[in-house]
């Protein structure tokens, strides 16, 4: 069948070939976001959409998307909660399946996630597993989530010993970036998205980390697209993180400790730059990568005004990154650079995290 919306905006489309067998576009263009309602007609007939958003985001978007749906002939409900990482909560999940519940929500309709990370991965999950799993649709509106987020189908919530401990692999029906909407992101959570971009850099792409010398603020749309379709190929290697997908963790092992250990006071742009920071370090120590490598790792995150160091001592963040749940039984799946654009994934025993973290922060 034509897509009828295939003028709108050139997509990437993930495929996935394993268990769920399926593919899903990806809309990348400025202007979108009054075509929201079009863009889902075109791939789902549902009644209902409901519309989880935060304070903040459905303050500035909330009515464009509310009418652009409605335009579209659905029936638009609300659910707004306060924004950032503390509204990621099982209660804020357990709030908004009582409304979709209560709204007589069914399998044909859909839930739409408008907003970052926290609210993309909250909606996501809660799509997962109302009535054992309904369709839902991202519309990401930072760049940390159309950069990475939005894109992959990992959904999850905080719980109390740590972040995303429950969660679900469910992919989205359709992703819908509107770069427009970047324009009143405040610059520190823009930074955080640029640490996800510089991470794409430096697993494997070479072009994007030369691109990156140029601001991408001047250049956000191909930044966008190419992420994206670095994250598409893994995804579709490895859609349950098993393999090759677990790339996308440099600098997370650390950095998922460095916000612990802040209290998420330490945003996750930024912790992950400086967690990208001590594994090249120690990765630089153990002659593991090239020399250099590092220097020119922190003077891009530097560009990008984020973070190289943290306060937090060498067992604080082991104690926290090997509690981790990528842990392997004994080992640590490590995601370690080898040089530029060259990351690899490494096993090493879960002692072995400790010595890495003593030499990326510089104590041995
Ligand atoms: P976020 O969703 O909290 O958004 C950051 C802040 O920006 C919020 O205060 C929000 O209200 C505001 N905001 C969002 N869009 C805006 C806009 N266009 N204009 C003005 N303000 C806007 O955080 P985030 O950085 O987008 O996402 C972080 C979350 O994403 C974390 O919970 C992290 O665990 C998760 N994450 C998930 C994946 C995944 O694969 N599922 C990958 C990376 C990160
Ligand atoms: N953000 C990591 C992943 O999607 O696998």
């Amino acid at each position: 069948m034509k897509d009828p919306c295939a003028a709108l905006a050139p997509a990437i489309t993930v495929s996935l070939p394993s268990s769920s067998a399926r593919s899903y576009n990806i809309y990348i263009k400025n202007g979108l976001l009054p075509k929201v309602g079009e863009l889902v007609r075109s791939v789902l007939p549902s009644k209902k959409a409901y519309v989880l958003s935060d304070d903040t985001v459905f303050g500035l978007y909330g009515e464009t998307v509310r009418n652009s749906l409605a335009e579209s002939g659905f029936e638009v409900y609300e659910c707004v909660v306060p924004h950032g990482e503390a509204s990621k909560t099982a209660e804020n999940l357990i709030l908004f399946l009582n409304r979709l519940a209560h709204d007589r929500i069914t399998r044909s309709d859909c839930v739409i996630a408008l907003g970052g990370g926290v609210i993309g991965d909250l909606a996501g999950f809660a799509a997962a597993v109302y009535l054992r799993g309904i369709p839902f649709v991202q519309i990401p509106t930072t760049l940390l989530a159309m950069v990475d987020s939005s894109v992959g189908g990992k959904t999850a919530v905080d719980l109390d010993e740590g972040k995303n401990l429950a969660g679900a692999f469910w992919q989205p029906s359709l992703v819908i970036c509107d770069p427009d909407v970047l324009a009143t992101l405040p610059a520190d959570t823009f930074s955080d998205g640029c640490a996800e971009v510089i991470k794409y850099s430096m697993i494997s792409d070479r072009a994007l980390f030369d691109k990156l010398h140029s601001p991408i603020s001047s250049q956000v749309n191909d930044v966008i697209r190419m992420c994206i379709a670095d994250k598409q190929a893994l995804v579709e290697a490895d859609e349950t993180d098993k393999g090759v997908r677990q790339l996308l963790n440099l600098g997370h092992t650390v950095g998922h400790a460095i916000e612990a250990c802040s209290d998420y006071t330490i945003s996750h742009g930024s912790a992950v730059a400086i967690g990208m920071v001590i594994i090249t370090r120690a990765a630089e120590k153990k002659n593991i990568c090239p020399k250099g490598t590092l220097t020119a790792l922190i003077n891009l995150l530097e560009a990008y005004r984020l973070p190289t160091k943290c306060d937090f001592s060498a067992d604080a963040l082991f104690a926290v990154a090997t509690a981790d749940k990528k842990r392997d039984g004994d080992h640590i799946n490590l995601v370690v650079p080898y040089g530029i654009s060259d990351s690899r994934l490494l096993k090493v025993p879960a002692t072995e995290v400790l010595e890495f973290i003593k030499l990326g922060l510089g104590e041995g």
